[in-house]
């Protein structure tokens, strides 16, 4: 979604595809208002089949339960994001299993899925809300487990570079 205006559009937006709703506000989209350019843009991508691309050596208790969805917008300064961006999953398959809010983070090597700065701030058997704190690609994963100390979640690796 593409808004062109001389003052920066303000209130909230909301991107939906059949399987995720992306909610934010303009201010967020815009970020500081001395750079805006005239114009604001959101934008929600979804993968729908990267559990096919899973290696069957990694964890198999570990799974997605959710399509994987980029979120991005014309504001560039959104690795701490002033207010929480609400990303709405359905279910792949309606399950009891409490999923686990995650992002793809490649900062360190190939990539891993982490569960920094996204909580799930609501889940029922067919959908989750998960609210972050920054901009990525996102998904829910199931069975996730907690390494003790660390205080850093196990994680999938599937190899190869799936985005960027
Ligand atoms: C995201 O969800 C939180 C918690 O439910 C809510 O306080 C916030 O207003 C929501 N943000 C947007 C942009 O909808
Ligand atoms: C994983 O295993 C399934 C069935 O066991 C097989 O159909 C699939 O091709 C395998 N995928 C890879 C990447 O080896
Ligand atoms: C990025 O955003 C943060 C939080 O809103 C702000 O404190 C920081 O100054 C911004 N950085 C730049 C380079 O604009």
């Amino acid at each position: 979604m593409v808004r062109r205006d001389l003052t920066p559009s303000e209130g909230p937006v909301s991107l939906t595809n059949e399987n995720t709703q992306f909610d934010t506000t303009w201010e967020m989209v815009v970020g500081d208002d001395l750079n805006y350019p005239g114009f604001a843009f959101v934008v929600l991508f979804i993968y729908k089949n990267l559990d096919s691309l899973k290696d069957n050596t990694s964890h198999q208790s570990q799974q997605l339960m959710s399509s994987a969805a980029t979120v991005s917008v014309s504001n560039s300064n959104t690795t701490n994001l002033p207010q929480l961006i609400n990303l709405t999953f359905n279910h792949l398959q309606s399950s009891d299993v409490d999923p686990t809010c995650v992002y793809w983070s490649s900062e360190n090597g190939p990539g891993v899925w982490s569960g920094r700065g996204c909580t799930s701030v609501m889940s029922n058997s067919t959908h989750t809300v998960c609210s972050c704190s920054h901009l990525s690609t996102f998904a829910l994963l199931k069975g996730i487990h907690q390494k003790k100390g660390s205080g850093q979640l196990s994680l999938v690796m599937w190899g190869g570079v799936l985005w960027h």
